[in-house]
């Protein structure tokens, strides 16, 4: 069979089942945006969360060059990534090396902390970029069942091993919006001699004091910290926060950092930029929970299922595939942007609606997306 047949076959069974997925470009980022066909639609599925991406004090000076030209440790890196570790290290109170994204960023320390005979504790719903990461290590993977700090007890104490151990988590969960036990996963860490490994890519600008995440609200300090600069902070990339041996080991041994082009230094002039008024412009981060809490509370009203939690993101549980679809075409036509989230992002049978509303959607963008749920089911 040609390579073009046996994808067409695998293609067809993908889109039997509900999952088959097209790109679509939109012009533009923030609240409203205008897709194909030029209708204007309320954008309720970014990590947009502060409404920095689209913001023009992000876009850095004209003489900052696109590319950084080669890897780090080669000639890639630049006035552009120090100063954004030196902002990192300073808000953040640890040392930081930056990524070219959060998804490398895992797949890159993973394996270059631990390999095999070590044993890594993750939760069931884990980001991918972990689940990968883990994978690649070589590394024994236990799976724990998402936030259950008694099973994950158990499974410590039945396979902690004599190695390595971390302990792996996200924090603010991306598609459930809950929060991880990150207290307990501390206490655990510490009881079985593990490090804990905290992936704080939707918490950081958005929860905690000063927007520096669950664990800085939690009093509690991972061992690793990873943040991402794509989402709240409104460019891209990523970085790993810790103790200054755990940035000089990354440095010399995380694969994607070692053998990839240094993340673009406009990309990190913006970052670092976003970074700035994150923290400048409590507002932000206070609105967009105004609006998340007030999502939760009238969708719930409306009868739908909406799970709890605490942060920007309003999952809106629908089961199936094709009912998720369904529902986002139409919100659609009611000018709702809200995509549907299907395996394998999420767990069969739970495809839901993802809401995140970002602190420059007004008060009247949110009577819109509540009235347009109201009409479409
Ligand atoms: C929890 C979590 N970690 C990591 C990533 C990856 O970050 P990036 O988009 O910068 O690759 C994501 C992103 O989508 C995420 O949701």
């Amino acid at each position: 069979m040609t390579l073009a047949a046996d994808l067409r076959a695998r293609l067809e069974r993908w889109a039997a089942a509900g999952l088959r997925r097209q790109l679509r470009p939109l012009a533009g980022v923030g609240p409203v945006v205008t897709d194909g066909s030029g209708a204007p639609l309320l954008n309720f599925s970014s990590n947009d969360y502060l409404g920095l991406a689209g913001d023009p004090r992000l876009l850095p000076a004209s003489e900052v060059p696109a590319g950084a030209a080669a890897s780090r440790l080669v000639t890639g890196h630049l006035h552009h990534h120090a100063r954004l570790e030196d902002s990192l290290a300073q808000h953040f109170q640890r040392p930081a090396l930056v990524f070219s994204s959060g998804y490398a960023a895992s797949v890159g320390a993973l394996p270059a902390l631990v390999g095999p005979g070590d044993a890594i504790f993750s939760d069931r719903l884990n980001h991918a970029s972990l689940i990968d990461g883990a994978r690649l290590s070589r590394a024994q993977v236990h799976i724990y069942p998402h936030g259950d700090v008694a099973a994950l007890e158990t499974l410590l104490r039945h396979s902690r091993g004599t190695g390595r151990a971390i302990l792996v988590s996200d924090t603010l969960f991306s598609m459930d919006g809950d929060v991880a036990p990150v207290r307990d996963l501390a206490r655990l860490a510490q009881r079985f001699e593990a490090w804990l490994y905290l992936d704080e890519a939707h918490a950081l600008g958005v929860l905690g004091p000063e927007g520096r995440g669950v664990s800085a609200a939690a009093g509690t300090t991972p061992d690793v910290l990873l943040g991402t600069l794509g989402k709240a902070f409104g460019a891209a990339g990523a970085f790993v926060a810790g103790v200054p041996e755990l940035r000089e080991w990354l440095l010399q041994r995380a694969r994607s950092f070692v053998f990839s082009t240094a993340l673009s230094p406009l990309v990190a002039d913006a970052a670092r930029r976003g970074l700035a008024i994150a923290r400048d412009e409590p507002w932000r981060r206070d609105r967009v929970l105004r609006h998340a809490h007030r999502l939760r509370q009238e969708l719930r009203a409306l009868g739908f299922h909406v799970p709890q939690g605490s942060g920007p993101i309003v999952p809106v549980l629908l089961g199936a595939n094709g009912d998720a679809v369904a529902a986002a075409q139409r919100l659609a036509t009611r000018g709702i942007l809200a995509v549907p989230i299907r395996p394998p992002t999420v767990p069969e049978g739970s495809a839901r609606i993802r809401l995140t509303p970002m602190a420059t959607h007004t008060d009247a963008h949110l009577d819109q997306l509540v009235a347009a749920f109201r009409e479409a089911f």
